[in-house]
Parts: C-alpha cells; structure tokens; sequence
C-alpha cells in the first residue's frame, strides 16, 4: 500500500530517492518521508500531505548524503501527519526504518519497550520495529544480528528499509509478505517496492521472497535467509520500458491507460492465438484435457476489479465449457473454509498480485493441494511466484488507482482460459472457435472506435455532473459490467453508486429512484434487450433520467431513454469488453468535472497489501 525505496552507492540520495518517491506515489499517498545517511549520522525530513510538501521542506532544509530510504505513506495506524509519517526512528536516531504492512504484535513489544523506559512519539505500529532494533543493538549486539533478533519478534507482514547510524555503508532490506526489490547497479545499489521507482538506475533487479533479509552495500549485495544462510538468486532483467510508467503527454494516468487497451488487448489475444493457428496456445498452463480430467470444482477469486473480471470468466466457463464454477471476493473466501482438495482448480486474479487476500486464499488453496492458477499483470510478484501456473496479462505497469487496461486484458485472459476448457472437454468444436477468433482479432478496432468518440460521454458526464445517486443496471454480462461500471464511478468520482440487476430492482432498490435519479442502463445482450426495456421503463415512469449503453443500430429506445451511448457489435461473450469502456470514460469525465484526484483518489490505494 505504501512506497518504498532505498539508496547506497555514490551519488547524493535525496534527489534519487525523491525521484523514486515520486514513482510511486500512487501507492499511498498522504505523507513521505526520507532518512539520509550522511556518513556520521541521520538526518530526516517527513511531511504530510503529497510528496510535494516533502520537496519543499528538502528545498528549505537540503540534507546531504549517499546512502538513504524513503517512504509514501498510506496511514494504517494513525492519521496522516508529519510524526506518524516514516521514517520511524530510535530516540537517539541510531536506528531508522521505512516499512510497509502491518506489525501486528506491535502494542504487548510497544508496552513491553515502554516499561524498559522507551519513548514513543507516534501511533504507528512501525516506530516498534525502530525500537525494538535498537533495543538489541544497545545490547551489544551488532547491525545484523539486531535486525535479525527483531525479526524474532515481530508477527505480521512487512516489508522494510533499514538504516544504522554507526553502519553508513550499510542498508538492510527485509521482506515478509510485502513485495520488495533490490535494483544492482554499478557502484550504486537500490531497493524499492515496485520496479518504477528504480528504473531509471537499473533494469536488473533481485526479488526478494518471503522472510529474506538483503544486506547491500555500494559494491555488494548478499541475501540471507532466516538461518542466516546465504541465498543465491537469479538476476531479473525488466523488459518494459520506462515510458510505460510515464504520462506521455496524458492529463492522468487513468485516460493514458484507457487509451492503452486496444494495444494491449491486441497483444494479450496475439501472444496466445498466432495468426496460423486454430487453438489457443496457453504454453506452460497445465490445463490439457488430462488435467481437466482431475477437476471437479473451480474457484475464481479476486478483489474489486479483478473481482468483476473472475465474474465475468466465471460465466464465461460456465457458459461454454458447461462446468460449475464458484467465484468470490478473497477476503470473504479466505474464512469460509472452502472446500478445497487435490482435484479443486482455483483461478486467482490480480493487476498488482500482491493482494493481501488473493495471496491468502492462494495459499490456503495450495495448502490444501490444490492446483492454482493465477493471471496477473505485474511479473515476479508474489502471487505469480506461489501459483502453480500463471497467466500473464503483460499490461505493463498501471499507475492509475483505478484499474482499467488491467480489467480488459484480465478479461480477454479469462475468456480465452474459458474457451480453452470448453474446447479441450469437447464443449466447443474448431468451427465454432474460427468465429470468436475472428471476433478477438476484430476486438481492437472496435475498442478504438470507442475512444475516438469519447466526446460523448464526455458531454454526458457534463449533463449529468450534479447527479447525487446513480444506479447501473444489467442483466447477465451486462449486469457484471454494470458492477465494474459502479465501481468506477464510486472510487474516482465519490458518487455513490450501486450496481442491480436489473430484474432485481423492483424487489426493492426501486424505492430510491426519484426524479433526476441518474440510472445507466447496459442493454447489450440482445437477447434480454426486452426484458432490460421494461426494467427502463419502470425506471423512467418514477422521474429517472436514463443513459443506455447498447449496440449500434438498435433502435428500440427511441422515446424510452434520455441519452444512449452506442458500442461496436460483436460476439455476445467479447461485447462485456466494449461495454465497459463508456462506463469507465464516463467515470473519468465525471471524476474531471467534479475536480476529483483522479490517478490518486482519496483513501485509497493501488496495491491493498493489508488485510
Ligand atoms: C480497481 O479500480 C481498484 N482500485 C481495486 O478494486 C483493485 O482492483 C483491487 O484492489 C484488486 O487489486 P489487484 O488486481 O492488484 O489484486
């Protein structure tokens, strides 16, 4: 949830760990800090606020150094201010340490510190960890063995950065389910929680896994295990490019990714179906008919928008390969004591993959024996490193809180996972699945014949702006991009939404809709196009203003609906696809109307690495 990042090497750190800082601010973003080592002691700056207060500060009081950790905090324990922002550190400043995750020991190690006549200055779980060091380096023992002794100690998940006054050639990296990298440089070395905020310095990177402390120095990195043995580890080369993880002229990062997706959507289908084939190529994926064979039940498990996009593969399995598949949000699935064995298939979905639940739930499932497959964007993350397969949307980096090209290809990457089953259990034949690569070839275009109309919804977002309660409504697939439709709306421009199915409305939340009630009707499966119509009608006979998404030349809403927005037709099982760009332009107009944070919306963050 929070950003880290760490320099030693030759250079003054501040200007690099600012810059890191600013990579990765999407993370979390209500307060920064950074601790520099100036080669006698450490200093440190903390602000609250956005890293542009922290910048300021720096301008004002400028503090030099070539080893040094920042942070972008997202508050779990304690609101946002400038003491409860990281660096933590022992009183004496000895001792300074950035972290992400939670300690979830923190309050008996805080009183039992305490009663040794420790002070604490602020309300966050981490000053513990600053402390509790310190504590085993007063007594003697030296840098290393302190962490390590603290390490002992402390229960939860964390990821962290540590500075030692009497070390000034020594940074210490630990992580335990939290994702953390250390980037190899030339006379210079980094660590960081995600690859942008060093990829200006360095492509090649170590992933550290779980419970694995790195102690890296200007010329040096050696990582241990919890024994304290030596692990040998493989260089990791980033192929993307940094562009990837700039604007590139964009206002946000929301609309550049928006503008993404028919490349890579293009990318996700081209990679797993080659022009000359007849097949989906899901290469180092063991779903081949013999280990269908072995399934009986399947699981698809996610959170928020990954979430929408399991719904949708859910269907989508169900729908042509004819097997029951059960989907759930992780953090109710984790402590549901779900049924789980060797011949159980769970489908995990996830942009970051470092969901804190998803990665639970993976783990209880492998604890169980049964086989995991994961899609996922970012490559190396933990839940691609746990599952036994992965399915990598290759989406490159998406900076955006709100997901949106992450959704398209997670979506196109289930499809695809679904048509495979329904072919290798002879649910679909050859023929049939010459048409829907056709279609995927085609998907494109029609996206982007989508966007360069988005003055449309740009318009409607404008009508519409002063609308305080908005329902979306749909049946079927319509339904599920009406819930990721919702969503959107909800996180960037904090509307409050709801998303009904649409036969469901009058089985109650009718009794809220009034005049000028904003209702977004998706029509686009043309077989339940009637029954949506009179579920509009009834809408609109109680003053409701309605917005129609439906296919182009469908002409049955003259006279019933306010306004309609109209997408490409397609195949009805790639149409969820189209359907959900004009949802999430409409949500990035609203959201500029209304002058939200758009890439950093309030409270949130990209990457939920907490419970
Ligand atoms: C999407 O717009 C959200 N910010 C959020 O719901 C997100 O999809 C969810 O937290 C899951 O994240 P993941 O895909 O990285 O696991």
């Amino acid at each position: 949830m929070c950003g880290i990042v760490g320099y030693i090497g030759r250079q003054q750190a501040p200007p690099i760990l600012m810059e890191g800082l600013s990579k990765l601010e999407y993370r979390g973003y209500d307060s920064a800090g950074i601790a520099v080592h100036d080669g006698h002691k450490i200093n440190m700056l903390k602000a609250e606020g956005k890293l542009k207060n922290l910048a300021a500060k720096l301008s004002e009081n400028p503090v030099e150094g070539c080893v040094g950790i920042g942070h972008t905090r997202w508050a779990t324990h304690g609101a946002p201010s400038d003491v409860n922002s990281h660096p933590h550190t022992s009183e004496d400043m000895t001792i300074a340490v950035v972290h992400n995750g939670i300690i979830e020991n923190y309050l008996s190690i805080k009183e039992e510190l305490s009663a040794k006549g420790y002070r604490f200055v602020s309300e966050t779980d981490t000053e513990t960890v600053a402390h509790l060091i310190d504590f085993y380096y007063k007594a003697g023992n030296d840098f290393f063995d302190s962490v390590f002794m603290a390490l002992d100690r402390i229960e939860g998940a964390y990821a962290l950065g540590i500075l030692c006054k009497d070390y000034p050639d020594t940074l210490i990296a630990v992580r335990k389910n939290c994702p953390l990298v250390v980037g190899i440089g030339e006379g210079e070395n980094f660590i960081a929680s995600d690859i942008p905020a060093i990829l200006h310095h360095t492509r090649d990177v170590y992933f550290l896994d779980d419970n694995e402390i790195a102690v890296i120095k200007t010329d040096d990195i050696k990582i241990f295990d919890r024994e304290k043995n030596t692990v040998e580890r493989e260089v990791f080369n980033v192929k993307w490019d940094i562009d990837a993880a700039e604007k590139g002229g964009y206002e946000h990062f929301m609309i550049k990714e928006i503008n993404e997706q028919p490349k890579i959507v293009q990318d996700v289908v081209s990679r797993r179906i080659p022009e000359s084939s007849d097949t989906i190529d899901l290469e180092g994926i063991n779903l081949r008919k013999e280990d269908l064979e072995k399934i009986n039940r399947i699981y698809v498990v996610a959170c928020g928008t990954a979430y929408h996009a399991g719904l949708i593969g859910k269907h989508l399995i169900e729908k042509v390969a004819r097997i029951p598949v059960v989907a759930d949000v992780a953090s109710e699935f984790r402590y549901k004591d779900p049924i789980l064995d060797e011949h159980t298939l769970l489908i995990v979905v996830s942009q970051s993959g470092e969901t804190a639940d998803t990665l639970e739930a993976l783990r209880i499932a492998k604890r169980n024996n049964a086989r995991v497959l994961a899609v996922v964007n970012a490559v190396g993350s933990s839940i691609a490193r746990e599952a036994d397969d992965v399915f990598y949307i290759l989406a490159g980096p998406e900076i955006s809180v709100a997901s949106t090209k992450a959704f398209s290809a997670q979506v196109v990457a289930l499809e695809l996972i679904a048509f495979h089953i329904a072919m290798e259990v002879g649910k679909m034949t050859k023929e049939e699945f010459a048409e829907i690569k056709e279609e995927l070839y085609a998907l494109p275009a029609k996206i982007s014949t989508i966007l360069q109309k988005d003055k449309i919804e740009k318009l409607l977002a404008e009508k519409y702006l002063q609308s305080k309660n908005v329902f979306f409504i749909g049946r079927g697939l319509d339904y599920l991009i009406s819930m990721e439709g919702s969503l959107k709306l909800k996180e960037i421009a904090y509307l409050h939404s709801e998303a009904y199915a649409a036969g469901e409305l009058k089985h109650g939340p009718i009794a809220m809709i009034e005049d000028s009630t904003l209702v977004i009707a998706l029509a686009t499966q043309e077989e339940l196009f009637e029954k949506t119509l009179s579920n509009i009608k009834e809408v609109k006979a109680r003053g409701a203003k309605v917005i129609a998404i439906a296919l182009e030349g469908n002409d049955g809403f003259k006279g019933e609906v306010d306004d309609v927005i109209y997408i490409p037709r397609a195949n009805k099982m790639i149409t969820p696809i189209l359907a959900n760009i004009p949802a999430q332009l409409f949500a990035y107009y609203v959201a500029y109307g209304l002058g939200t944070d758009i890439d950093q919306p309030r409270n949130l963050a990209k990457s939920v690495t907490v419970e």
